[in-house]
């Protein structure tokens, strides 16, 4: 039996291991959360840019609080995050029913606006009358799924830009974060941004900065350098500005829930991005994993929107902002109507929303796993 200061050594090799194969090159990914060695192992987002921190979790209160603060985040990665808390639930909970209900009830609640966490929690907890293993194993496949997810997404989402725009370098907006850190390894949106990249056809990334949290400056920079990807940083309230100059010629949201109807709830900030992309006449792309689809809410004004308080719009990284007693308004998302979505691009298929397609109407392709993989 092996303890807690060996398995901290084991989790710090493991995790070096991966940065040196990083650094070498021989893999690009920035996986954001894993299961190493008992324990849920996630990048702490609140840390970045300024140090690249591991956490360790191993209980649900420690896995709960950690998709609360947003030191894990983005819809896919948190769908993984409490996909493996609900493991740690059986483990801590063994024979205790009622325990372990509760704890996966806290773990689901956590954040409730991306559906990818409730549907991976439900997916594994089902399991939970085939022990601990089949539970883990169950969380493994979701974790590569979403993986798998990300590489189809930037193929489909490379390919309708080059089919919309041309076969020429883009430019290309993008706001909040949705690279490897929200999605595990590579991104939805900044999966595609990254594929085009790659595919020499970037002439510039554009990201706006995203207030409160600054998910834009702080990981979507911190993500495209280490791309070594052209890009600049932009305040939330020029992003319609420079689309109608022309300077974005396309716009790329993720997703927290798309609804059966086609309406999206992203970060907040995507809406008025979808009215300036529909001023300029620039396309606005939802790029997101089947996963976080949600076929039982019928359309985004059923949606819960999470409102995280107002501490985070008065202050920021222990800066105060406005005097102390003011009053805030601070929701996490919004929601853009189907009708400014040009195109969803998934893991398995196109939805061009402005040809009048539904979600509906058009059917599961395979996934396009690239032969990077
Ligand atoms: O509050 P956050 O940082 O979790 O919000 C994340 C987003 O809005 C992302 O765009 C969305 O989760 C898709 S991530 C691939």
């Amino acid at each position: 039996m092996i303890n807690q200061s060996q398995r901290n050594l084991v989790t710090a090799a493991m995790v070096s291991l991966r940065e040196l194969s990083d650094n070498l090159g021989i893999s690009s990914a920035v996986r954001s959360v894993d299961w190493i060695d008992d324990a849920l192992v996630i990048i702490d987002q609140r840390k970045l840019p300024d140090e690249v921190t591991y956490l360790r979790l191993e209980t649900v209160d420690e896995v709960v609080a950690a998709i609360k603060t947003l030191a894990v985040r983005g819809a896919p990665s948190i769908g993984v995050a409490g996909a493996f808390g609900v493991a740690l639930a059986c483990k801590e909970f063994p024979n205790d029913r009622p325990g372990f209900v509760q704890a996966v009830e806290s773990i689901r609640g956590a954040r409730p606006t991306a559906v990818n966490l409730a549907r991976s929690v439900d997916l594994v907890a089902k399991r939970v009358d085939d022990g601990l293993d089949a539970m883990l194993d169950e969380a493994r496949i979701i974790r590569d799924d979403e993986i798998a997810a990300c590489w189809s997404m930037g193929i489909n989402g490379a390919e309708l830009l080059v089919e919309l725009l041309g076969n020429r370098p883009q430019r290309l907006l993008t706001i909040c974060n949705t690279g490897g850190l929200a999605a595990v390894e590579r991104g939805t949106a900044l999966g595609v941004i990254q594929t085009m990249f790659e595919r020499g056809l970037l002439e510039e990334a554009l990201a706006t900065e995203t207030r409160p949290l600054l998910q834009g400056s702080r990981l979507t920079a911190w993500e495209l350098e280490r791309m070594g990807a052209p890009f600049r940083l932009l305040v939330d309230a020029a992003g319609p500005f420079v689309l109608a100059q022309g300077e974005a010629e396309a716009v790329l949201t993720g997703a927290d829930r798309i609804a059966a109807n086609g309406d999206t709830a992203n970060k907040v900030g995507s809406f008025a991005l979808a009215l300036g992309a529909r001023f300029a006449g620039a396309p606005f792309i939802v790029v997101a994993p089947e996963s976080s689809i949600d076929e039982a809410t019928p359309s985004g004004a059923m949606i819960e929107i999470e409102d995280r308080g107002p501490a985070e719009v008065v202050s920021a990284r222990g800066l105060q902002l406005a005097p102390e007693a003011t009053r805030a308004l601070n929701p996490a998302f919004d929601v853009t109507p189907a009708e400014l979505i040009t195109a969803i691009v998934t893991d398995r298929r196109v939805v061009r929303l402005d040809r009048g397609e539904k979600l509906s109407d058009v059917p599961l392709g395979e996934r396009r796993i690239s032969a990077e993989q």
